[in-house]
């Protein structure tokens, strides 16, 4: 039976699958991956283990674990090929352009890409992961003209990722606050990226594919960006006095707080909370507290004027902080939320995979009916 039409325009509220991969309650400031709450695992678990939790539906046993690293290991370090592809990009390229392009071409330099089994899909997948934070230092050191650090076999994804992109082997504690902020973005249910990566993934195509289109989604500043909109209010404002007059004007003005403000949590976001205090801690590690200073009068300000409204800070609030204190450059906020979130798109993809059904909504036609073609040479003008 037809009844009327509704448009489901941003498709607020649409569910189009049951997951079992993330839950949040954006009322009560709760964040869970597989029921897990974030606050433990970014307090006891790593990205490679929240990782294999996501991709494979529990926590691994040491075994598993060690079996995950080691592949996660072995698929670090890029192909010659796309080195040498990564190399031929104009050094002015954006580092998410370069991210999606080195991500579709993983395709070209995998003799099987296309696999219907679910090993098979967590294989591609692991191989994605892997190499995504190997291709975006690599590129970020080639525009400096550096040569591209290899990876090294003894450090974490997160704390290697450092490592390629300076040189350094960070220290404990900056290695762990890279590893939580890759926790954090690891997931968040069905945004617009992870929705992007299940259309692909419902024609069946291969996984690169599906990760192509979920950096491709990301990109867009709407999704991906704010953290660096939020840092760069933060060096605007310059120092704490001036927060008050910023926060005041940008209202008046009826700008937005970068940072504030969330479709589904309506109170704090619970990842805000733990990057808060990590970029406190930080902060004062590197005696190089001005920033966060800046960013706690503009918070401070905004919650006073914003009171009584469901605006809190988010997420994006602290993270740009945190990365710019770990020394990662602005514009590689958005890669690096990507390869972080390439854990969730990928889950994402193989879970709706298990039950697949091409995603095809409809549009509701309201152009004019049927017109009589008019050859060119008869058509006015
Ligand atoms: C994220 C965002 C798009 C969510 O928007 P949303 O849930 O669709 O909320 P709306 O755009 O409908 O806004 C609801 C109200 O809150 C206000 N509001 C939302 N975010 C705000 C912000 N960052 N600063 C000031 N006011 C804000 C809106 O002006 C609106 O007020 P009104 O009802 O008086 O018109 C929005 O909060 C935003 O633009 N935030 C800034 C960018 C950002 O930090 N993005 C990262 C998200 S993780």
């Amino acid at each position: 039976m037809k009844g009327p039409v509704v448009i489901h325009k941003g498709l607020d509220n649409v569910y189009v699958k049951e997951s079992t991969i993330c839950f949040i309650d954006g009322e009560a400031s709760k964040l869970f991956y597989r029921g897990y709450s974030i606050e433990d695992l970014a307090a006891q678990s790593t990205f490679e283990e929240t990782a294999f939790l996501l991709i494979r539906g529990h926590l691994p046993t040491k075994q598993e674990l060690v079996d995950f690293n080691r592949r996660i290991l072995l698929n670090r370090p890029l192909e010659p090929g796309l080195m040498q592809l990564i190399r031929s990009f104009p050094l002015t390229s954006d580092p998410m352009d370069v991210l999606r392009t080195a991500v579709s071409a993983l395709a070209l330099y995998d003799p099987a890409p296309i696999t219907d089994k679910i090993d098979g899909r967590v294989d591609k997948a692991i191989r994605i992961l892997s190499k995504a934070p190997t291709i975006i230092a690599a590129f970020d050191r080639l525009r400096n003209r550096k040569e591209p650090i290899p990876p090294r076999s003894d450090l974490s994804l997160a704390a290697d990722f450092l490592q390629m992109l300076t040189g350094e082997a960070p220290d404990r504690y900056d290695a762990h606050v890279m590893d939580v902020a890759m926790i954090l973005h690891a997931e968040h249910e069905m945004n617009a990226s992870t929705f992007s990566c299940t259309v692909t993934a419902s024609t069946q195509a291969d996984m690169y594919s599906i990760i192509t289109s979920g950096i491709g989604t990301l990109r867009g500043p709407l999704h991906g960006g704010a953290n660096e909109a939020a840092l760069r209010t933060v060096m605007e404002v310059g120092d704490p006095s001036n927060a008050e007059d910023y926060v005041t004007r940008a209202l008046s003005e009826g700008r937005r707080i970068m940072g504030f403000g969330h479709r589904i949590y309506k109170t704090w976001d619970p990842r805000y909370v733990i990057l808060k205090k990590l970029g406190a801690e930080l902060a004062s590690q590197k005696g190089e507290t001005k920033l966060f200073e800046t960013a706690v009068a503009i918070e401070q300000s905004a919650l006073k004027h914003l009171a009584g409204s469901s605006v809190f800070p988010n997420v994006d609030s602290y993270s740009g902080i945190v990365f710019h204190t770990l020394g990662i450059p602005v514009d590689l906020f958005t890669p690096v939320f990507a390869m972080s979130r390439i854990a969730g798109w990928t889950a994402h993809s193989i879970e709706y995979l298990e039950s697949n059904r091409l995603i095809r909504p409809k549009a509701l036609y309201v152009g004019p009916p049927s017109l009589p073609y008019t050859p060119i040479g008869a058509r006015a003008g």
